[in-house]
C-alpha cells in the first residue's frame, strides 16, 4: 500500500469512526469463552452479573492455557530475571492496583484515569492488610522480592487484551512512511521473530506475564468503559465521570472493517505465519472473531 491509498484508508478510519458511533452492528461466528464482541449492538449494557460470568470464563480459559504451556508460573528470586519478565508491569501504590501496559490496548487512557484519581486524593475503600509506604515508582520491577510478592498477593490486577491483528493494524498506522505496504510491514514483524521484537506488536502472553501473574480481571478492547466502570466499583474507586473518554468501543467498528481489506492483501503464507507467531495469545485469550484465529485448529505447537 503506498501513501494515497493508506491515505484513503485513514480518512476511511475517521468517518466509519465517526459513523459507527450510532452504527454499532456485527455478527461474528461465536462467542464462547468470554468474548462480548457479539453483543455488540446499539445500547448494549454490561450488568455486574454478566461482567462477572465473562471474567470468570476468561479467567478459565487462561487457566487451562496456563496448564498446558509451559510458561513461567513462579515469581523468580533474582531480581535481573524479575526486571526482564515484567518490564512493561506497572502498579499505582496509591489505588493499590497493578497493571501490563501495552500500546493500542486501552492502557493510555487507563493510565491518565489512575493519575487523576491519584491526583484526587482518592484512595480504595479495601484497605490492605500489611502497612504500605506510597512510592513514586510505578515500574513492577523496581521493586524488591517482598514487595513484589506483596503487591502481586493484594493489588487489583488488570490485564487489557486486545485482537492481535487489530494490534497490527494500529502500530503500521502509527507508523506512516517506514513500511511501503501492509503487507510488507507484516513481514518486517515476522522476521523480526519472537525475541527480537517490538512492545508494540509482541504477543501479550511473552509481554504480562499472565501464567505467573494472576490477574484478577481480564478486560478486553471493545467494552472497556462498561468493563472498567464495573471494575473499579468493585476495587473501591469512584471514577465514573472519567470512563467516558474511552473510545474503543466506536474504534473497535472501525478495525473490524479495515481487518477484511488488510487481511486480504496478505499472502496465504503470510497468514499462516501471523497466526503462528500469535498462537498463545489466540489460545489464552478469546478473539472469536479475529481473522488469525481458526487458520490453526490444533494447540500442539504450543
Ligand atoms: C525491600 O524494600 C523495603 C522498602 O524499601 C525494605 O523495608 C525491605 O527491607 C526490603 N527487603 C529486602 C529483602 O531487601
Amino acid at each position: 500500500m503506498r501513501f494515497l491509498p493508506r491515505l484513503i484508508i485513514l480518512a476511511a478510519l475517521v468517518i466509519t469512526t465517526f459513523l459507527s458511533w450510532r452504527l454499532l452492528l456485527w455478527s461474528p461466528a461465536t462467542s464462547r469463552g468470554g468474548d462480548l464482541a457479539p453483543k455488540a449492538e446499539e445500547g448494549f449494557t454490561l450488568t455486574l452479573d454478566t461482567f462477572l460470568h465473562v471474567q470468570q470464563l476468561r479467567k478459565k480459559r487462561l487457566r487451562a492455557f496456563c496448564s498446558q504451556s509451559g510458561k513461567v508460573t513462579t515469581l523468580p528470586r533474582s531480581q535481573e530475571e524479575r526486571a526482564r519478565l515484567f518490564s512493561n508491569l506497572r502498579v499505582s501504590t496509591k489505588l493499590d492496583l497493578l497493571y501490563c501496559q501495552v500500546p493500542s490496548t486501552g492502557t493510555e487512557e487507563w493510565q491518565q484515569l489512575l493519575e487523576r484519581l491519584e491526583k484526587e486524593n482518592v484512595t480504595p475503600a479495601v484497605p490492605l492488610s500489611y502497612p504500605w509506604q506510597h512510592s513514586q515508582e510505578t515500574q513492577l520491577r523496581e521493586f524488591n522480592l517482598t514487595e513484589t510478592e506483596a503487591m502481586l498477593g493484594s493489588y487489583t490486577k488488570v490485564l487489557f487484551v486486545r485482537d492481535p491483528f487489530h494490534r497490527l493494524i494500529f502500530t503500521f498506522m502509527q507508523d506512516m512512511g517506514s513500511s511501503s505496504s501492509f503487507s510488507s510491514f507484516v513481514q518486517d514483524v515476522l522476521d523480526s521473530g519472537q525475541h527480537n521484537s517490538n512492545v508494540a506488536w509482541t504477543p501479550l502472553v511473552s509481554l504480562c506475564q499472565p501464567c505467573l501473574i494472576q490477574y484478577d480481571y481480564v478486560v478486553v478492547f471493545g467494552f472497556l468503559s462498561q468493563e472498567l466502570g464495573h471494575l473499579l466499583q468493585r476495587a473501591g474507586l469512584p471514577a465514573d465521570s472519567f470512563l467516558a473518554e474511552f473510545t474503543d468501543t466506536q474504534v473497535q467498528w472501525t478495525y473490524s472493517w479495515l481487518s477484511e481489506q488488510m487481511f486480504s492483501e496478505l499472502s496465504l503464507q503470510q497468514k499462516k505465519q501471523l497466526s503462528h507467531f500469535y498462537r498463545w495469545d489466540l489460545a489464552a485469550f478469546s478473539f472469536s472473531s479475529s481473522f488469525l484465529s481458526g487458520l490453526f485448529s490444533t494447540p500442539e505447537t504450543w
